[in-house]
């Protein structure tokens, strides 16, 4: 059976950097709150003009230009979001008609800030299957245009950030490398604990002046729960692939969290009682991409060559639904 291995990443953020002093303007926060509780010191966000499609874009030539390969050999494209260009089709098909790529299927997947981790599941899937041997994963988000930034939203509002990062996957024979396993899950009993609520089908209309007048096309966060079950699930999730693979922590040579909040990682990185130099994180400068930090973050480790052929690289991811997953690779 041919295993999946990451040939090339890429990863695009918009030229505009947003500093916590900025957002001071807008509501009633300071950079040392944003700081002390998230680690956060600024975030990108996109100009006018610029789509998530495009990002994704640049993202993936980067990736494809990384792996070696022409676009015309990738079979197929699976995408995360939660902030499509519109409400439908997915960013998936713009992402096709972009590349030039009429004809090979494009999947979105609806999986929040577990969207890489759960695209990895299934493209790891159809590699293994036979089905595809190249294929393009990519996480892209863009949240600015979404989020509100007045002191009523400053608790969402200075998390997030745009972005995209993409990988190209190919089917390989070399049994010593790729990914070992996923593991994903999710429990839709939380799932208003993060979510936006309009425009929704459920509603009718789906977006009226009175879900404006509320804020209710913002999204909406208890931020204290989300926080516990992330510290919860996160390593839950790292050991249960651990286990399945018949390895422990001691094996771990990097980990890449999703970057929801720097304590979050932290107390993510002491419960599995790993070193600094074994943790990735970057929300720092990035704020939470979403979908997007974990393909962005693996962009940058590989750029700055903290992965060696052989490492044991473990990607872990939580988010609204909530979701969460994680996966182990053999790089
Ligand atoms: N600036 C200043 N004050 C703020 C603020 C901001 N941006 N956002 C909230 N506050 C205030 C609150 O209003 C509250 O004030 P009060 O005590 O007068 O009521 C106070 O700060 C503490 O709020 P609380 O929500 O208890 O803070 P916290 O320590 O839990 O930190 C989060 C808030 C959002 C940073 C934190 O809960 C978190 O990171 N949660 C997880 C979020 C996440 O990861 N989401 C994505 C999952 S993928």
């Amino acid at each position: 059976m041919p295993r999946t291995a990451f040939a090339g990443t890429g990863f695009y953020v918009p030229d505009r950097v947003v500093k916590n002093d900025e957002l001071t303007q807008y509501m009633d926060t300071s950079d040392e709150w944003i700081i002390e509780r998230t680690g956060i010191q600024e975030r990108r966000w996109v100009t006018d003009g610029m789509t998530s499609a495009e990002m994704a874009c640049r993202a993936s030539k980067m990736a494809i230009s990384a792996a070696g390969i022409e676009p015309g050999e990738i079979d197929a494209i699976v995408l995360g979001t939660l902030s499509p260009d519109v409400f439908f089709p997915g960013t998936g098909v713009f992402l096709q008609r972009d590349l030039g790529l009429e004809g090979i299927p494009a999947l979105d997947v609806r999986a929040q800030c577990s969207g890489f981790v759960y695209g990895l599941s299934v493209a790891d899937a159809w590699i293994k299957s036979g089905q595809y041997r190249t294929i393009l994963l990519v996480g892209v988000e863009i949240h600015s245009t979404g989020i509100d930034v007045s002191t009523r939203g400053r608790d969402l509002a200075v998390l997030f950030g745009d972005g995209a990062g993409a990988a190209v996957l190919t089917a390989t024979d070399e049994q010593d490398r790729g990914v070992l396993s996923t593991h994903i899950h999710a429990d839709g009993n939380h799932a208003e604990m993060l979510w936006t609520e309009a425009a929704g089908s459920k509603n009718h209309p789906r977006i009226s002046a009175e879900d404006i007048a509320a804020g209710r096309h913002y999204p909406r966060m208890e931020g204290r729960e989300v926080f516990k079950h992330a510290v919860k699930r996160m390593p839950e999730v790292v050991m249960e692939a651990l286990e399945a693979n018949d390895l422990t922590t001691n094996d771990i040579d990097l980990l890449i969290p999703h970057q929801a909040n720097l304590r979050i990682s932290q107390m993510v990185q002491r419960r599995l009682g790993l070193e600094d130099d074994q943790v990735v994180n970057n929300i720092q400068r990035y704020g939470n991409t979403t979908a997007a930090t974990i393909p962005i973050a693996l962009a940058e480790a590989v750029r700055d060559e903290r992965l060696e052929r052989g490492d044991l690289l473990c990607l872990v991811a939580f988010g609204s639904g909530l979701t969460w997953g994680s996966a182990l690779v053999r790089w």
